[in-house]
């Protein structure tokens, strides 16, 4: 099968030219080709097939990985392939008012992969059947999510139990998906002690159809706070004989090398992505040489109003600074301060407010994200992590809550205000 699409001389970005798709055994690869008016450049999945390079690819994130994230991202430089949010299956079949926010594609439909959340079999692949024929370069099955309200109802983690009927439906999906989408799958560990059961599991969605897969390896009992077990993603790049992306406390390029290293092809990052915006552009090589995060959170605000609907901001845009303040000097202090705002002018006045009180750290320089030491200290402490002393440049000026005193007998101030 090969088909051949005409440039659409009304699109100036990216477009479809090519796609097709043969069969080698048991698998099926199927590939599309973007061009820009510069020429190809990506093929996909041939791009998640490729050894040469690492896939980098933007994580499903609820709440996050919405046009506005992405977006955001895309004025970087971008990522090889975007990751949606879940989208409930039931909830968009039901047909709720917010879901065309949930199939909207931009910044670059092409490079987009819906992922697909549900419980029944006949929904999820009428679900697929619909957003398969969305511009988008494929549609995943969330097979990872451990959430309890989700896995309880027979969603997400709860597909893998049942071998036979998850492969059954990458199967059916396989069938329902138009054949130059990507059909994939994310997966989580099994709470079992080895990852054999996993392993299978993944080989047999393998042979199922699936076009790659992706591995968190993170057990559904493992918390954030506990390592991704990335050495189990080389046994699973063994094991499989498919494109595998491995996922999970990506932030650096010895990160990315560390997962490559594994076997993995591609590299899924999220809240790294989230925190930093421009990590893709930098893991790249292009990103600026100076970023003013005050623009960027401004530039993120904007895309929120222009993506979300009114019903969405507040709890987007609190999302979102759970981890992008969170990571600057003082910024778990503030993130924490805008959760409990209650109106979403409220935190981009709250923001904006911290940017012009703190202008030195506005920047950030090739390398560090962080401020010097003794910040990045206090924040820890802010954070619970750490004890810390002041310097000489560093003032406490209130106790909203009592100190508290370390084992290491030292005290962790509550707020701090730098002596300017
Ligand atoms: C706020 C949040 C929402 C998430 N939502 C999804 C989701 O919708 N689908 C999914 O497969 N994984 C979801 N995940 C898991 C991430 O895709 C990813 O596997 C996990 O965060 C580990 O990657 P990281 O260390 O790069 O963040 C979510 C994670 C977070 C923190």
């Amino acid at each position: 099968m090969y088909r051949h699409y005409g440039r659409n001389p009304r699109r100036k970005e990216v477009v479809k030219t090519r796609c097709g798709c043969w069969q080698t055994g048991e698998r099926r690869i199927c590939w599309a080709e973007y061009c820009t008016d510069t020429g190809v450049i990506m093929s996909l999945p041939a791009i998640v097939h490729s050894a040469a390079t690492p896939v980098l690819t933007l994580a499903p994130m609820a709440t996050l990985s919405h046009a506005a994230l992405r977006s955001l991202i895309h004025d970087f430089g971008g990522c090889d392939l975007y990751f949606s949010e879940m989208v409930s299956a039931e909830a968009h079949l039901g047909g709720t008012p917010f879901e065309r926010y949930y199939s909207e594609g931009a910044p670059d439909p092409g490079r987009l992969v819906y992922q697909l959340i549900g419980k029944r079999q006949e929904t999820l692949i009428e679900a697929a059947r619909r957003f398969g024929r969305l511009p988008c370069a494929g549609v995943d099955l969330n097979f990872g999510c451990s959430a309890p309200h989700i896995r309880k109802a027979g969603g997400g983690i709860a597909w893998t139990a049942d071998v036979d009927r998850a492969a059954r439906l990458v199967d059916a999906v396989r069938r329902a998906v138009p054949a130059d989408r990507t059909v994939s799958v994310k997966l989580r560990l099994a709470d079992t002690g080895e990852p054999q059961h996993t392993v299978r599991l993944a080989q047999m969605l393998a042979r199922a159809g699936a076009d790659f897969l992706t591995l968190h390896p993170r057990r559904m009992s493992d918390s954030y706070s506990r390592p991704a077990r990335r050495g189990l993603l080389e046994v699973f790049a063994r094991e499989l004989d498919l494109p595998l992306i491995g996922n999970g406390d990506v932030l650096t390029a010895e990160d990315v090398a560390a997962v490559r290293r594994t076997g993995a092809t591609g590299v899924m990052i999220g809240r790294g992505a989230v925190a930093h915006p421009w990590l893709f552009a930098r893991l790249k090589g292009i990103a600026p040489a100076d970023i003013d995060r005050g623009a960027v959170a401004q530039r993120f605000h904007e895309l929120l109003r222009q993506w979300q609907p009114a019903e969405f901001l507040l709890s987007r845009v609190r999302r979102f600074h759970h981890y992008f303040l969170a990571s600057f000097p003082f910024g778990s202090r503030v993130a924490a301060q805008v959760q409990g705002l209650k109106s979403f002018e409220a935190v981009v006045g709250h923001v904006e407010d911290y940017f012009a009180r703190f202008p030195r750290y506005r920047y950030v320089s090739q390398g560090s994200d962080r401020g010097g030491s003794t910040v990045s200290a206090i924040d820890a402490a802010w954070a619970g992590q750490a004890a810390v002393s002041l310097q000489p440049h560093e003032a406490l000026i209130e106790h909203q809550r009592p100190a508290r005193i370390l084992p290491a007998g030292r005290v962790v101030p509550f707020d701090v205000r730098l002596n300017q």
